[in-house]
């Protein structure tokens, strides 16, 4: 008999057009109802008599129990044939089991699955670079669920900050002729046969929307054609990049540090459950508060030195230094004024000491790195061209001419900042690697799936 023939096919179609469905996470106000249910199949295991079925759907995981006398012999085939990951609805009755792993089960009387599909090739103890091959399925796993989920909750009060602080949201091209952060890093594509680079920062398109709507942000994906093999580098990451007009270096630093304290607050309040399953104690995350602390560059330099690095003015710290920096603090610290020549054209030079601008990065705690980097933007015309001219960049290139000429037009003093969406969910979720905090990581060796 064909278990699955088209008049089966039609049966399933019905159901799941005409039912009511519930999830994993309203069983307790079903108990002792039959109730619907839909999703994939996270474990199975059968003896004889039985067959344990458990089912998970966006909210969670159920077991399902399926009994040979209880059920027709279709219904029982059917269970016995099910993968992992199998798709399939069940009817049954909800019963409280306080033995059971979620304290509910589903005592099945009607299993339909609708796509058996092929043995699933994720099993356990396989290899990272096999779970990254398998990337498109291996997102199923309830810890990148969750893992998505605390970043759409993040990208919300991020949101919400901004929205609350007035700000708005503007959208910058990806395809850009220039390069914000230096040259060294760009992916160039072929724009109809001319040479043009996907962004690495939206920073300049920021600035030209500062004139009209004085506080803005973006929120795009940045490229950087970075060699690095880290735990932090991604060659494409989502960049959160506010820009406001009359805004300071310190109101800048305050503005960075605000943002991050809302969404920590935020997150702690409504989803504590949720970073507790990641391993991460909403308690410990409650205690991150503003302001943070707040060193020079050059105070860097000292502190680097006196714990044996040696780290000479004029360096950019790496991975080393920023691990030695912040292993001992539990809140990010800000380090700013670094020298001119090792940061960007745009950077407005600190008028009490010429050596330096006026910028800051902000370095998560526990050696998880600059989450933040941001700075006082040159508002003058004649200081943008001499900067721009000290690094090389010539003022005429179209490339950068019309970035010019908002100098030109009621320039005004104004600062902006980028957050790497990635690297603030490594730390915030203690990962090991940023990979995890993006769905489909593109690294120096990686740009499949
Ligand atoms: O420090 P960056 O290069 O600054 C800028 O691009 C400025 N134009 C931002 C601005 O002022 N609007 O990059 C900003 C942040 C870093 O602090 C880091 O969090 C993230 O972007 N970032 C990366 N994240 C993942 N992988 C990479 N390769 C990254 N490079 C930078
Ligand atoms: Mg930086």
């Amino acid at each position: 008999m064909d278990i699955f023939g088209k008049e089966y096919i039609d049966r399933v179609y019905r159901i799941i057009k005409g039912e009511r469905f519930i999830h994993t996470d309203s069983l307790a106000e079903n108990v002792g109802k039959d109730v619907w249910l839909r999703g994939w199949v996270y474990r199975i295991r059968s003896s004889s008599n039985y067959v344990f079925v458990i089912l998970r759907d966006v909210n969670g995981i159920v077991q399902c129990i399926v009994t040979k006398n209880e059920v027709d012999r279709d219904t029982w085939e059917r269970a016995n044939g099910l993968y992992i990951e199998s798709s399939f609805l069940v009817k049954g009755e909800v019963v409280k089991d306080e033995r059971a792993p979620t304290g509910y089960e589903i005592h099945v009387k009607e299993l339909y699955p609708v796509c058996v599909g092929e043995p699933f090739p994720i099993s356990k103890d396989l290899s990272t670079e096999f779970l990254l091959d398998v990337r498109h399925l291996w997102v199923r796993s309830r810890r990148l669920t969750d893992i998505f989920k605390v970043r759409h909750y993040t990208l919300i009060y991020l949101r919400e900050f901004f929205n609350k602080e007035g700000f708005f949201e503007i959208p910058p091209p990806i395809i850009t002729k220039n390069a914000c952060e230096g040259g060294s890093q760009v992916f160039q594509v072929d724009y109809f046969g001319e040479p043009a680079y996907l962004s690495e920062s939206g920073q300049l398109y920021a600035e030209a929307f500062i004139y009209s709507h004085e506080k803005v942000y973006l929120y795009a994906p940045s490229f950087r054609a970075e060699r690095s093999r880290t735990v932090r580098h991604l060659a494409e990451y989502w960049h959160l990049e506010p820009e406001a007009a009359w805004m300071f270096h310190d109101d800048n630093i305050r503005l960075q540090e605000r943002m991050i304290e809302h969404v920590i607050r935020r997150l702690v309040e409504n989803h504590g459950p949720l970073l507790e399953k990641l391993g991460r104690s909403p308690d410990s995350l409650k205690e991150i508060r503003a302001p943070f602390p707040r060193i020079t560059y050059d105070e860097m330099v000292d502190v680097l030195n006196k714990k044996g690095l040696r780290f000479k003015w004029g360096d950019d710290p790496g991975a080393d230094e920023e691990k030695a920096l912040t292993q001992d603090y539990d809140v990010p610290l800000v380090i700013e004024r670094y020298p001119r020549d090792t940061k960007a054209f745009y950077m407005k030079v600190d008028p009490d000491d010429e050596r330096y601008v006026l910028n800051d990065d902000v370095l998560a705690p526990q050696g998880h790195g600059e989450i933040i980097g941001g700075s006082e933007r040159i508002w003058d015309l004649e200081e943008l061209i001499d900067s721009m001219k000290r690094f090389g960049l010539d003022p005429e290139n179209p490339a950068y001419k019309w970035y010019v000429d908002l100098r030109r037009y009621g320039s005004v003093p104004h600062s902006g900042f980028g957050l790497g969406i990635e690297r603030f969910l490594k730390w915030i979720l203690n990962l090991d690697h940023i990979r995890d905090a993006i769905a489909f990581p593109r690294t120096i060796n990686r740009v499949y799936p």
